[in-house]
């Protein structure tokens, strides 16, 4: 002790030079090698965004074509991959489905143990991004009884994981290009975002040489949790047990004692002290999908209420408490026709991009150690063991 800082939740550690992602919390900045989140989610794809990560450059035509038809090229599992679903029960969490699933995926790909070599790094990583939603639409066909669905290569990425999810056999599956619009922006908005828990979990898995789906798995098994992804889930649950906008006073008092472990989903940040810039865009979103969906659901106005009530309330201004990117996106991703179970899924899905791109950033810096972080001590000091007949 004394010779090591403490950092608890490494407030204000670096643990890593990188050069994807910038945010600025104070300002509510987000650019992704330096494009703003909010011009990408308007105008680019997920395809092209996850180009823009693991490359560094937007691609021109002929370079975002051949990305696509490489990642296309990948989009099915190894016919063996599709028993391990059978291993689980049908009520089970599909995301420790995904957890099981996507680590399992090395035993298929034995090339992508050797990891020094950047021709398999590049390979591992097209397969995750291309499989990902191939494996996490058939975590939600397993749990509905359906049979999976082959990917269908014609349709673009996100069509094609809308169709794997919502088609049957039995019928034609029509895109709805708003709802296909929608949920490739949902994608966008979570590709990335600097070094956020499962990210350092991905890299730290990986520091010590870790095969990259096996490291993804890790990712997956951090962002699970209610502080993090699993922040979508909670944040709808939440809003279905507010229900009405008259029982909003009650919550936020909740919120506001000490003695009550309520927090509001979908609200507070580690690096935001502003408004995250992913939430109003998501929040826009909502309006589109409804409209093109024709539905309008309740809860979309208890969540704007409760919005404007905390945002006015002493407590959320001076602990800089604002709606983040889980507070809207399970407005929208309900109406689509995700349970909550499939929320975390989806966020997974997307940020394998993410991952992948700052997993070889960081097995392509010359810089790079393994991740071993060191302690303060506060056990016992050294003492002799002593027989159990005289304890
Ligand atoms: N509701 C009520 N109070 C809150 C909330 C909330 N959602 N978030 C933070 N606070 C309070 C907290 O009690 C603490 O008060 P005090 O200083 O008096 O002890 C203060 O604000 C600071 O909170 P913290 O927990 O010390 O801050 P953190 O940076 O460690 O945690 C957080 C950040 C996101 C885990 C937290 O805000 C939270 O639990 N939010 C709800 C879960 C959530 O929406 N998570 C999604 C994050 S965005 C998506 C992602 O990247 O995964």
């Amino acid at each position: 002790s004394g010779k090591f800082t403490y950092d608890p939740g490494f407030t204000s550690t670096a643990s890593c030079d990188s050069a994807i992602t910038y945010i600025d919390g104070d300002e509510g900045v987000l650019l992704h090698r330096g494009y703003p989140i909010g011009q990408l989610a308007e105008h680019s794809s997920f395809m092209e965004v996850s180009y823009l990560l693991l490359n560094g450059e937007l691609p021109n035509q002929d370079e975002l074509a051949n990305f696509s038809r490489t990642i296309t090229r990948h989009t099915m599992v190894h016919e063996q991959l599709t028993k391990f679903y059978s291993g689980f029960r049908r009520d089970a969490h599909p995301m420790a489905v995904m957890c099981g699933v996507v680590g399992a995926l090395s035993a298929f790909y034995h090339d992508s143990t050797d990891i020094a070599d950047p021709q398999n790094r590049t390979i591992s990583s097209h397969r995750l991004i291309a499989k990902i939603p191939t494996i996490a639409a058939m975590a939600y066909k397993y749990s509905v009884g359906q049979p999976f669905l082959y990917p269908r290569n014609d349709l673009s990425y996100t069509g094609n994981f809308l169709r794997m999810t919502f088609g049957v056999p039995a019928e034609e599956y029509e895109v709805i290009p708003e709802v296909e619009r929608a949920m490739d922006r949902i994608f966008i908005l979570h590709a990335d975002h600097e070094q956020n828990a499962s990210t350092s979990t991905v890299r730290l898995a990986g520091s010590s040489g870790a095969n990259p789906f096996a490291c993804i798995a890790a990712g997956i098994a951090c962002l699970w949790g209610p502080a993090h992804g699993g922040a979508n889930e909670a944040a709808l649950n939440m809003l279905r047990e507010i229900g009405t906008p008259d029982k909003i006073p009650h919550y936020i008092e909740r919120a506001k004692d000490k003695n009550d472990p309520f927090r509001l989903m979908g609200f507070g940040h580690r690096v935001y002290k502003n408004y995250d810039p992913r939430a109003t865009v998501m929040q826009k979103t909502v309006r589109e999908v409804f409209d093109a969906l024709k539905v309008n659901d309740p809860l979309f106005e208890t969540a704007l209420r409760l919005e404007e009530i905390a945002l006015n309330d002493p407590y959320f201004v001076e602990k800089k408490l604002f709606p983040n990117v889980d507070f809207y996106s399970g407005i929208i991703l309900s109406a689509i026709g995700f349970p909550t179970t499939m929320f975390t899924v989806l966020f997974a899905l997307a940020r394998t991009v993410g991952w992948v791109a700052q997993w070889n950033e960081m097995i392509s810096d010359p810089g790079q150690k393994i991740g071993r972080p060191r302690q303060l001590y506060t056990g016992p000091t050294q003492r002799d063991y002593v027989p159990i007949n005289q304890r």
